[in-house]
């Protein structure tokens, strides 16, 4: 008995160490794969000639996401800076600087996770799917957990104007806070329009939303 644990503790070692091993030295007779062959494979298996722009834009890297996969999102610091510099400067705020909309709209399209798929249809509202990652008003019990809780989220911040507009931020381009965030850029990659944002902002910070209530 006692050997087979030693055993199947020894085996178990042995394969850390064989996957350590892997990681540490890659084989040297696998292909080299450069960065024009790998777009040219995901180009060719989306079909990219024949793609409308916007499904086009998906599949073109901007700067920010060049860096972020280069460094496979961990930057290091002067990187990382950059990234959220570049991402700071794509930010357009509300033209009439009013911030809230409609949290009615805003919970539709927290839920809504439809849009810019293949063949999705592209004059149907594209949603924002936020509850993929968040969980927002405590009613809703199907929820992502990637990103932190957004429960009760204006109500914590005191429905503080300052709060509103860093979550703007936060939802126009996710990097110009943290680089390489696994959220979308809903403003910047032109997911969501900046009327939608500040329908999704007023489901997360108006008085009367439900995810300020208990
Ligand atoms: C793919 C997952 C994902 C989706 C979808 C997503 N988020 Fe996030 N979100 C995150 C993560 C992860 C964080 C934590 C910070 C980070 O890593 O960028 C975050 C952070 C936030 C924050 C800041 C929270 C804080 O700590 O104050 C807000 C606000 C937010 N998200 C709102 C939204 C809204 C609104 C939507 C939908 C329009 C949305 N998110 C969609 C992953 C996501």
């Amino acid at each position: 008995m006692r050997s087979a644990i030693l055993s199947a503790a020894l085996a178990a070692s042995l394969a850390a160490t064989a996957v350590a091993d892997v990681r540490a030295e890659p084989p040297r007779d696998l292909p080299q794969i450069t960065t024009e062959r790998l777009e040219q494979a995901m180009r060719a298996s989306f079909g990219y000639d024949r793609l409308p722009p916007e499904l086009k834009a998906r599949l073109d890297q901007d700067e920010v996401q060049r860096l972020c996969t280069q460094y496979r999102n961990e930057p290091p610091a002067d990187v990382a800076e950059r990234i959220q510099k570049l991402s700071a400067e794509s930010i357009v705020f509300p033209p009439d600087g009013k911030f809230l909309g409609d949290w009615k709209k805003g919970e539709q399209l927290s839920l809504n996770g439809y849009g810019l798929r293949m063949r999705d249809d592209p004059r149907r509202q594209v949603g924002g799917n936020c509850y993929a990652c968040h969980q927002m008003a405590p009613q809703e019990v199907s929820y992502g957990t990637l990103g932190p809780s957004l429960l009760q989220y204006g109500k914590v911040r005191d429905f503080d104007p300052e709060a509103i507009r860093t979550a703007y931020i936060k939802i126009y381009n996710s990097n110009a806070a943290l680089a390489c965030s696994s959220m979308p850029r809903y403003g910047t990659q032109k997911i969501l329009s900046i009327e939608d944002i500040t329908h999704v902002l007023a489901f997360l910070f108006d008085r009367d939303s439900p995810v300020n209530k208990e």
